[in-house]
């Protein structure tokens, strides 16, 4: 089983928490240099099916998806087993599941990079999905997060220095620019479907057909029902298999939710107006000529 040992890493500049790995940024505390090499011969069975998205894109809602649509007992709420021991993190195993001895289909989740995961992902084994949101979303969600965060990491002491860290890429696992590029500029080699968080919130009940489609799931109309209401904010708010309060340590008692507001566009609430243009400008720069057209309210 996989152990987390320490070993020589390369530091990230004013970060002793985090070692930089093939140009992405990792918590020494849950994952080795070593450990992430090893998941490029990862065995993939066809089956598998992998959730991949940048931190704070909506992992936890579709995770919560996920487990309604293959597990009877989520659904009726007759066990308590969380979305992270049903579908845990293939880079940070710090549960140590033995991922071998696991039955099919086996679910993962990942916010791995396009150049970090195992080959056989890219040999168009298991299915992929990947969600997407707005990038001054993400870094408003992201800077709210790593503030109720108890475990070690380096915190930003406002907006300001965490938008910096966030455009240079000392966040984990690297900038949501290079993430989306990777993954959308590779999708050819993947069985994978994208999925946007905005479209989830303005239409659940499609988004929840939308991904069971691509499955391979049948969902009659009460099964159908039951997802969608299990999946909505208020639900997830209260359900503690969808907090992360079972990983003993992670977040700070009574400094704020994990489930924090779930809305579109909460940036505008933070992000000063020169913020924002500045960001925009780094958007164009750096996805101008993505071959996909991502919109978003960005103004
Ligand atoms: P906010 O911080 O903007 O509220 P992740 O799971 O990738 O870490 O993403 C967390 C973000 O997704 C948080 O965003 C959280 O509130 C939001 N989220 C989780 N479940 C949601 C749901 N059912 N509906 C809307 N947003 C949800």
């Amino acid at each position: 089983l996989y152990k987390i040992t320490m070993s020589k890493t390369t530091p990230v500049p004013d970060n002793p928490y985090d070692f930089q790995f093939k140009g992405c940024c990792f918590p020494k505390r849950v994952v080795t240099p070593e450990y992430l090499e090893s998941l490029k011969d990862f065995y993939i069975r066809d089956t598998d099916v992998f959730l991949v998205t940048y931190p704070k894109s909506g992992t936890s809602w579709v995770q919560q998806i996920l487990c309604l649509l293959y597990y009877e007992g989520h659904r009726t709420g007759t066990e308590s087993i969380k979305t992270g021991e049903r579908m845990p993190w293939i880079e940070f195993n710090f549960r140590n599941i033995d991922f071998d001895s696991r039955s099919s289909p086996r679910l993962f989740t990942s916010h791995l990079p396009y150049h970090l995961v195992p080959q056989d992902l890219k040999n168009k084994k298991a299915k992929v999905i990947y969600v997407i949101r707005n990038p001054k979303d993400v870094m408003n969600s992201y800077y709210h997060f790593e503030d109720i965060l108890e475990i070690e990491v380096q915190k930003s002491t406002n907006f300001e220095k965490f938008m910096e860290k966030f455009l240079a890429g000392n966040v984990s696992p690297c900038t949501w620019f290079d993430h989306v590029r990777g993954w959308y500029t590779h999708s050819d080699d993947l069985n994978i479907l994208f999925v946007k968080y905005e479209d989830m919130i303005m239409d659940l009940h499609s988004a929840v057909i939308q991904i069971s489609t691509f499955l391979g799931k049948e969902l009659d109309d009460g099964l159908l029902d039951t997802v969608v209401r299990c999946a909505t904010f208020k639900h997830m708010k209260t359900d503690s298999r969808a907090n992360k309060d079972d990983v003993p340590g992670i977040l700070l008692k009574g400094k704020g939710d994990f489930m924090r507001k779930g809305v579109i566009g909460d940036w505008k609430n933070i992000m000063t107006v020169a913020q924002s243009e500045k960001f925009d400008e780094i958007y164009q720069e750096k996805m101008m000529d993505l071959p996909v057209n991502l919109t978003w309210d960005m103004q």
